[in-house]
């Protein structure tokens, strides 16, 4: 069952192009983006004026991605929130409000009661879901699945992954509503995250020299991860990763805020990974990113950065360097993540910790 693999997760991480391309499959359908099930019309789409997203841990990162490329396309304004915070602090709801909840199981009690709090304030409600006729999905008004599989390992991976795209088609579907976006243009940015899974598998190909660096490191007490843009929820997911699995302090930080406090934490020889955004997008991101490694380093950071083949100011400067393809800025989440997922299981492997039942925690928390 764990197919050669020796543990669940190191298997589902391999999983990832598979998961990718199922959750893609079958949602282009005559140049237009579809749901799987929608129960709200397209005159409710088109009325949408602003979206939420709540989930709770992954899969809250993977909407702190979506947030980027669905403001992008939509140009409507997308807020992100710990599903635990939102039905709390009364949010601005009503019957123009799309709540997307993001929930790998469909049962996280957090999740779930967000949703009931926003259709009692009248909200739409669209659950991503990997588990078909999980409660989640049965009390929303559209659903669209990701088809990553059953996830054993109780840190997500290949769901994760699969739920950014998803989120995507989400975004690319609610453009095709609002008029944001031509129809050929939605049908070149899905074309776009169709090349994704190949890029993926190159990425997995080339993971051993990740995994002798995270055995290099296995021993920190501390890692810190960087990024900026769509980089810096991945920053936040490598940290969380390395959290749950092998219980290393570590935390993830927006690039740009490094100088409003967490550069005080930089000590000699601490190790730092870095996720570069690509040198072909948009220059201003590489370039204060280049600035911010050297701010580091000259306080005896060790920096692993996670770029791009030609980036050579990179190479230039890393201490390590791990390759990763060259996609739009936008999709770079979907193949940055992966050797973090893999750098942070090769720890925990390595400190000999249970690598798919991390203390603590259960895959799904079903109370609140
Ligand atoms: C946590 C799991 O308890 O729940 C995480 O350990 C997961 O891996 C989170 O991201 C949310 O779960 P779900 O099922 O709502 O995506």
């Amino acid at each position: 069952e764990k197919g050669g693999y020796e543990y669940f997760m190191l298997k589902e991480i391999a999983e990832q192009p598979e998961a990718l391309a199922n959750t893609l499959l079958g949602h282009l359908e005559n140049g237009r983006i579809v749901l799987d099930e929608q129960r709200l019309s397209d005159q409710d789409l088109r009325d949408v004026d602003k979206v939420f997203v709540v989930a709770c841990g992954t899969a809250y990162n993977a909407g702190m991605i979506a947030k980027y490329a669905i403001e992008h396309w939509t140009r409507l304004p997308v807020e992100v929130e710990l599903a635990s915070e939102f039905r709390y602090r009364d949010p601005v709801l009503d019957r123009s409000t799309l709540v997307v909840a993001i929930s790998q199981s469909g049962e996280t009690a957090d999740t779930l009661e967000a949703v009931r709090h926003a259709k009692d304030q009248k909200a739409r409600v669209l659950a991503i879901c990997n588990t078909n006729g999980a409660q989640i999905p049965r009390e929303s008004d559209a659903v669209l699945y990701t088809h990553a599989g059953p996830e054993i390992g109780v840190a997500s991976t290949k769901c994760f992954l699969a739920q950014i795209a998803a989120a995507y088609m989400v975004g690319l579907a609610l453009a095709q509503a609002v008029g944001t976006k031509y129809p050929d243009e939605v049908v070149r940015e899905f074309r776009a995250l169709e090349e994704i899974p190949a890029a993926v598998e190159k990425v997995l190909e080339q993971m051993e020299p990740v995994r002798d660096l995270a055995r290099q490191y296995a021993g920190s007490n501390t890692v810190l991860f960087l990024g900026r843009h769509v980089g810096y929820p991945v920053a936040l997911e490598g940290a969380l990763k390395l959290k749950e699995l092998a219980y290393i302090h570590a935390e993830g930080f927006a690039a740009g805020e490094l100088k409003h406090g967490p550069i005080a934490l930089i000590e000699d020889g601490l190790p730092v990974i870095v996720v570069m955004p690509s040198p072909e997008g948009r220059a201003v991101l590489h370039s204060k990113m280049i600035s911010n490694v050297r701010e580091i380093q000259a306080r005896g950071a060790r920096t692993i950065m996670i770029a791009e083949p030609g980036d050579e100011a990179s190479a230039a400067i890393a201490d390590h360097f791990i390759p990763i393809p060259h996609t739009p800025t936008l999709l770079q989440p979907l193949v940055s993540t992966v050797p973090l997922q893999v750098f942070a299981a090769t720890v925990a492997q390595e400190r000999g910790y249970d690598v798919d039942k991390p203390r603590n925690l259960a895959k799904s928390v079903t109370v609140e």
